[in-house]
């Protein structure tokens, strides 16, 4: 069920929503009050791709993935959003269904802001479509990025980038290396490149016999960050 934000404790801090940024207090509070707060569990759908969209979403706490499915369950993730993100501006604002799928990765906290309120307070508030436009070029510069990472990589150069891009954002030094500090499974790296698990398992299986990496308890060590490098271009 959905709930009125109604005090102080339930402020979403709209102010570091990238996409609100700049909103003069008044005009926060006036969103706040068209806000609704929902909960999502871990692994819960909160948008089927195809649903129609009526509403906003803005990620308070946990990480949301944005994933395509193909019609024999390989899936593919377009992006995980976390706190102060916003999703679902696309069917609002081209008035076409869910682009993509919207799964909560842990327990989700999000408010929904109705269509109407958001074109409301973008047609009040122009700058802000300004920010919108920024967030939309960011994805599709990110989005490009995977096209082309699809068309002129193999699965053993997407994996090796997408394990040195992991290692810049999670990477912990150790002895032998780089450990990548998160839990991952071969379907969810696989997802990541989009690619087929049994394709991650032999890439995986290569670049460990190499000595390019290691596992251990689903966390993957650099040993050998050059050769990794050598497999993208
Ligand atoms: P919408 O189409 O309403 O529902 C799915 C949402 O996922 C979409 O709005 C965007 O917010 C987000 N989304 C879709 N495609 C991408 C992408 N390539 N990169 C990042 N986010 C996306």
């Amino acid at each position: 069920m959905d709930t009125q934000i109604d005090g102080q404790e339930q402020e979403p801090q709209l102010e570091r929503v990238a996409i609100f940024e700049g909103l003069d207090p008044a005009s926060l509070i006036q969103l706040r009050q068209a806000m609704r707060r929902r909960t999502f569990r871990q692994g819960e759908v909160i948008f089927h791709r195809d649903d129609p969209g009526q509403v906003l979403y803005v990620i308070k706490e946990g990480r949301v993935r944005i994933r395509l499915t193909s019609s024999e369950g390989q899936e593919v993730a377009l992006s995980v959003f976390g706190p102060g993100e916003s999703f679902g501006e696309m069917a609002i604002l081209d008035s076409q269904p869910r682009s993509a799928d919207a799964i909560a990765v842990d327990k989700v906290d999000v408010y929904t802001l109705q269509r109407q309120d958001f074109i409301g307070v973008i047609k009040s508030h122009p700058e802000i479509a300004i920010e919108v436009m920024k967030t939309l070029s960011q994805r599709i510069r990110l989005a490009n990025q995977m096209v082309e990472d699809l068309i002129f990589l193999d699965v053993y150069g997407r994996v090796a980038k997408k394990l040195l891009e992991l290692s810049k954002d999670y990477g912990v030094e150790t002895e032998d290396g780089v450990r990548i500090d998160m839990r991952l499974t071969q379907q969810e790296l696989a997802s990541m490149i989009g690619a087929s698990r049994e394709s991650v398992n032999k890439v995986m299986g290569y670049f460990t016999d190499k000595s390019y990496i290691s596992t251990d308890k689903h966390k993957i060590t650099i040993l050998r960050l050059a050769e990794l490098r050598k497999r993208i271009y």
